[in-house]
């Protein structure tokens, strides 16, 4: 539901179009990452397209605001850092792609405009499958393969040379005559038959595995993993069976398949994979063996590759053909389409390509793409089927997740059972603004919905089959309780669109048995306290055993009550497991394995090894510690902020608790937070609105003083209403309430903003999450913080410890500390053998005599301001600098 972008590009102004191209970067660089790095996309092949259309639109009206992280100007995602890096001798680009047979026209007529060709001149131009695998760039010198890369960003990509060897389709010799050098690419992927069996096989070993005591420990740490079937690379599609929490993981889709096989560190693992190879590229060669797209990759394929320049599969007809005419290309584009089922391997779409490679040579590249290529995509593959059932689930902060459970049903070649309905507004048909999606119609339990699954992403619900809907079919009453812990659960207003949030959420908190299960998850998780070891299964048997309910728990775990649960975790495991054999042999109509008596393994090490593991973090940085507490609008960044602002989880709270005091009305945090409206334009409405609060003709949507752009406007109508009478009158309620000294010493540099600050003081209002954090610190966790402004060394007091006594006259008190402080120096209320330094006005008592006994050196303000290189009386312009 990201990216509702409603504005037309060609309505956008500069600022906006800025916000929304370094948005889009973000938002496309996060999908890339998922989609190449861990072969787990979230969003749809046509979703992903568009937002890359959109990035590009704006681009090209805005030309100069184009970024240097801009999505066009990079492919796929940076390798990741399992494999060697191999730097492509020529980069490894992209295609542009066409939606309609308009685009392939305009591409067309493109390239000839490109080559100052007339109508009526010849242009060739081939027409093949694209594939839909990855990548993969094969290096051949005097005919031996020497390695094989990844696409990974385009310029360096994976050594996968061992595993690309234990593909039959790719040839470690080229035959015949081939240049000495040749970079030779292609596609690798599974065919719908052997991706079928994969996870069938991976289902039967993840049931079967025998067991042992460290099977579960490290769980998501792929360091600790069997090294193949127990969890397969980039396996996503993780099911957990609804009675137990026996895991069977399996690949969503052949892709995934491909690709998780592919990147396997261990090549005997590629090699139990079925992976095949389609040549239909080239890198760099020392010559080429042909003149055309098509004499080249004929070439190919007497060099031992499979193509689809020749007939396979007993067609009596390539795949690959040569065209002559636009029309041409789109009916070879339609029989392609209509081949498309039984081709038993996933394509999504046709590639373009011309035909004579001087005329590629002169058309060249634009940015990531050849202007001599285009995909022409395939609709997104649709199936329709019954919603069985509506559950809901709970995660970490509260959210209900609605899932539609459905009639499994194939489309594209995959299994589809599940399916996210995203939100309650979702399922009524309404987007986040309350427009109507799927032309408004709701999905009810029983509803016959049309599902779209493109490429190898989620699946979605696209439409309701309303003439299908059985007549006692009603519509779906979404829960206002918590179904985990049956508390109210709520919608709060979005500060940022002052509507009600489109979430759901559970208000019990950690006392939920949801929230507090996936909290500790999170808690333990990697970016977190990062404990080893202590995967999502054991915090669920840990937490089912009563031991651990809240983070502090972990820490006071013993050795006897841990290692009695490890066990009992481990016996129900395989009691499971074996009931699952049995049903397994049932259904081949084999009896029940006989199972002698039962050993009992020792668990002394894994409890060991994981109290060690929990006493290795028993200090931690405190960035983590702030990551760990699950904060909404707490990311790893903001987390890393604090770190910044405070030294440790006390001096946090305390911040924290002057950030409330001085917290805005909501008047002034709703409007502040308005997507869009930024802190100076907010600051100008302010002003303004505090001088003409008494005209009542006044309308802040039209005062030229305040200069609002047609994005700001936009969203202060649909916030406040048409008239401006809505705005001007929270605009002088905001005036008022104003954030006071503590809040704003938390968001003025911008790092940590308003919508998160009232987060974290939301959440150390709730008595149960400052006890959680107290609960820790009493367990023993400390922080550490490298982050926390060192003092400025040149300063002559820093590191010092002072003492302010008698009265000042220069200088307040606060003055005289905050002065100090910023030079480094540690103020204190009393003087001890520690403090290194005493200033003295005038009436100073019991502290100027200690001073003496300790021997402390002891000055006046007017020494103070000499020592610290100051005049003395410019204390309250001081403190900015
Ligand atoms: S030609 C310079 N031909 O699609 C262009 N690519 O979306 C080289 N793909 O990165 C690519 N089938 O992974 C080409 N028949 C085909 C293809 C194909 C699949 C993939 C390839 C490429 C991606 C671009």
């Amino acid at each position: 539901m990201s990216g509702l972008r409603d504005t037309a590009v060609e309505a956008l102004d500069a600022t906006g179009a800025s916000a929304e191209l370094a948005a889009l970067a973000c938002e496309i660089a996060e999908h890339d990452r998922r989609y190449h790095g861990k072969d787990d996309p979230t969003i749809s092949d046509a979703d992903y397209d568009a937002l890359r259309r959109r990035n590009l639109a704006i681009e090209q009206r805005f030309p100069e605001l184009v970024r240097d992280d801009s999505p066009s100007l990079r492919v796929g995602a940076a390798a990741s850092s399992k494999f060697a890096k191999i730097r492509h001798a020529l980069p490894m680009l992209s295609l542009d792609n066409a939606f309609s047979d308009e685009d392939v026209a305009d591409f067309a007529k493109r390239v000839r405009r490109f080559l100052g060709l007339g109508e009526d001149d010849l242009l060739a131009i081939t027409a093949e499958p694209k594939i839909d695998g990855l990548s993969l760039s094969l290096r051949y010198e005097d005919g031996r393969l020497v390695s094989a890369a990844t696409r990974g960003d385009g310029a360096v990509g994976e050594d996968v040379t061992a595993n690309a060897l234990t593909i039959a389709d790719i040839p470690h010799r080229l035959a015949g005559i081939r240049p000495s050098v040749f970079e030779v690419r292609g596609e690798v992927y599974m065919t719908h038959a052997d991706f079928a069996a994969l996870n069938a096989r991976l289902a039967t070993a993840g049931a079967l595995a025998p067991a042992d005591a460290t099977e579960t420990a490290g769980e998501d740490d792929e360091g600790a993993q069997a090294p193949d079937e127990a969890a397969p690379d980039g396996a996503i599609g993780e099911e957990t069976s609804a009675a137990s929490s026996l895991k069977i993981r399996q690949f969503a889709n052949p892709r995934n398949a491909a690709a998780g096989s592919l990147r396997q560190k261990d090549p005997a693992v590629t090699r139990s994979r079925p992976l095949r190879f389609f040549a239909y590229a080239w890198g760099e060669t020392s010559e080429l063996p042909g003149e055309t797209q098509t004499e080249v990759v004929e070439a190919l394929g007497r060099m031992g590759f499979s193509t689809n320049a020749v007939p396979q599969n007993g067609r009596s007809a390539p795949l690959m053909r040569r065209l002559e005419t636009v029309d041409g290309l789109i009916e070879h584009y339609r029989l392609i389409e209509a081949e498309r089922a039984h081709l038993g391997y996933d394509i999504d779409g046709v590639v373009y390509k011309v035909d004579d490679l001087a005329l590629q040579r002169e058309l060249g590249f634009v940015s990531r793409a050849p202007r001599w290529a285009i995909a022409h995509k395939f609709p997104a593959e649709r199936a329709t089927t019954v919603v069985r059932e509506i559950v809901i689930n709970v995660g970490r902060t509260g959210k209900l997740a609605p899932l539609a459970k459905l009639e499994p049903v194939t489309v594209g070649g995959v299994v589809v059972s599940n399916v996210t309905l995203h939100n309650e507004d979702y399922i009524a048909g309404r987007d986040a603004d309350g427009e109507p999606i799927r032309g408004g119609r709701d999905i009810r339990i029983g509803d016959t919905v049309e599902i779209q699954r493109a490429g190898d992403v989620i699946p979605q619900v696209v439409d309701v089959v309303l003439d299908k809907r059985p007549p006692t079919a009603e519509p779906f009453r979404y829960p206002d309780h918590c179904p985990i812990c049956q508390s109210l659960a709520v919608r709060e207003i979005n500060p940022r669109t002052g509507r009600p949030d489109s979430v759901r959420r559970c208000t019990a908190g950690l006392t939920c048995p949801a929230q507090g299960k996936e909290g500790l998850k999170h808690f333990v998780s990697r970016h977190a306290f990062d404990i080893e070891g202590f995967g999502e299964t054991y915090v669920e048997a840990l937490f089912e055993a009563g031991l651990v309910r809240q983070p502090a728990d972990i820490f006071r775990l013993g050795t006897e009550p841990l290692q009695a649960a490890i066990a009992e975790h481990h016996r129900a495991l395989r009691d499971q497991r074996e009931e699952t054999e049995d049903t397994l042999r049932a259904a081949q109509g084999l009896a029940p394995k006989p199972r002698g008596k039962r050993k009992d393994y020792d668990y002394s090490t894994v409890t060991q090894n994981l109290l060690a593991a929990i006493d290795a973090r028993r200090t931690v940085a405190l960035e983590r510690f702030v990551f760990a507490l699950g904060i909404p609008e707490i990311g790893e960044t903001s987390a890393k902020a604090l770190a910044r602002h405070f030294e440790d989880v006390r001096a946090l709270m305390d911040g924290v608790a002057a950030a409330r005091d001085g917290q805005p009305g909501e008047d002034w945090a709703e409007l502040s937070a308005l997507r869009g409206i930024g802190d100076s334009t907010f600051e100008r409405m302010l002003a303004i609105g505090a001088a003409k609060a008494a005209e009542a003709d006044w309308n802040p949507l039209r005062d030229a003083e305040i200069a609002l752009k047609s994005n700001q406007r936009v969203a202060l109508r649909e916030r406040y209403g048409e008239d401006g009478a809505g705005l001007r009158a929270a605009i002088a309620q905001a005036a008022a309430q104003a954030p006071g000294k503590g809040f704003l010493k938390l968001t003025s540099d911008g790092e940590i903003g308003t919508v998160a600050t009232l987060s974290l003081i939301h959440f150390f209002e709730e008595a149960h999450n400052r006890e959680a954090v107290e609960a820790l610190l009493d367990a023993g966790v400390s922080t550490t913080n490298e982050r926390a402004a060192p003092p400025p060394v040149s300063s002559p007091v820093a590191g010092m410890t002072i003492v302010f006594t008698g009265s000042l006259e220069k200088m307040t008190r606060d003055e005289a500390k905050e002065m100090a402080e910023k030079l480094g120096a540690k103020v204190a209320g009393s003087v001890s053998k520690k403090t290194d330094l005493v200033v003295a006005g005038p009436g100073a008592g019991s502290k100027l005599a200690k001073a003496s006994e300790f021997g402390i050196e002891v000055i006046d303000e007017d020494a103070w301001f000499a020592r610290i290189g100051r005049a003395g009386g410019e204390a309250g312009s001081t403190s900015g600098g």
